[in-house]
């Protein structure tokens, strides 16, 4: 069957209508610009047999920064070619007056962890995340949703709403996809130089020397990924800091059983990386 546009939230209802009785369907919230770290979860949810929908939607809501916004990338034309090449079932591409027609003004706020790591320096992000992720959930109703460990934070977060609204959709976790060099893949590689992109190929070889039996405590690792990374040419480091996989709490002392994960955030000519590595 060939791959459904759909633009509208009336377009979007009448084709999931059809399919709802008799297919599982399978989410895979996105916002476009698409590569293969996205391509690993819609491959996933085929490969359940669900009814996959995608959706492209780069939300405002979740931009701190004007700018930020202005330059993430588009490619509309593109990414549907790459959509209707693997037989997505239903693409949905929503205008923002959809999504928040005027006078919106309800919000999802998770309270413990949004202020954290990425929360701490983008106020107000990841209630714009999971705000749009809540919307698509209530409008596609999907039996599972894909999300990305790149992103741990919000997979965390998405977790927790799921949990904390006792909504009725199973979410599905998958690893990160890195290019040949260990970058994390990321829409926003797209804005980096080619200099810049194999710069960026040391973050990932720097957090994988992250090794419990070999640093005293998380002080004496973070000062050394710290020194590493300065050495290797990232100097712009937003954070980098050692929390456990299962709650995100802070850890001092270094302890599998705690299954430390290593999270970092850099800037490599104004544009933003992040990435996580779960520390052995
Ligand atoms: P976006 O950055 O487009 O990512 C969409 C999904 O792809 C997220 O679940 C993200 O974690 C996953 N992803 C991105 N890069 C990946 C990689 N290298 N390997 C594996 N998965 C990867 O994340 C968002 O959009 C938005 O915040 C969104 C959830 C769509 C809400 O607006």
């Amino acid at each position: 069957m060939p791959t459904i546009i759909a633009r509208s939230l009336h377009s979007l209802k009448k084709n999931l209508n059809r399919v709802k009785k008799n297919k599982k369907i399978g989410l895979i919230p996105t916002m476009g610009s698409l590569h293969d770290g996205h391509l690993a979860l819609i491959k996933k949810s085929k490969k359940l047999k669900f009814f996959t929908v995608v959706t492209i939607f780069v939300n405002p809501l979740q931009f701190n920064n004007k700018n930020d916004l202005k330059k993430y990338p588009v490619q509309e034309k593109k990414d549907l070619n790459i959509l209707k090449k693997i037989n997505v079932d239903l693409v949905f591409i929503p205008k923002t007056q959809q999504i928040y027609p005027f006078g919106y003004s309800t919000y999802i706020k998770e309270i413990n962890h949004s202020n954290i790591l990425c929360g701490e320096y983008r106020a107000n992000h990841f209630s714009g995340v999971l705000t749009v992720v809540c919307k698509l959930f209530i409008l596609i109703q999907p039996d599972s949703a894909f999300f990305g460990e790149k992103d741990f934070q919000q997979l965390f977060l998405i977790k927790k709403m799921v949990k904390d609204l006792n909504l009725e959709v199973k979410i599905i976790s998958v690893s990160t996809v890195r290019d040949s060099n260990g970058l994390a893949l990321s829409s926003r590689n797209k804005l980096l130089d080619s200099k810049s992109l194999k710069l960026a190929g040391a973050i990932y070889k720097i957090l994988k020397k992250s090794k419990v039996k070999n640093f005293k405590n998380t002080k004496a690792l973070v000062l050394y990924l710290k020194k590493q990374l300065i050495n290797n040419g990232i100097v712009d480091i937003e954070y980098i800091e050692i929390r456990q996989s299962k709650n995100l709490e802070k850890v001092n002392i270094l302890n599998k059983g705690h299954q430390p994960r290593v999270f970092i955030a850099a800037y490599l000519k104004g544009v933003r990386l992040i990435d996580n590595y779960k520390i052995n």
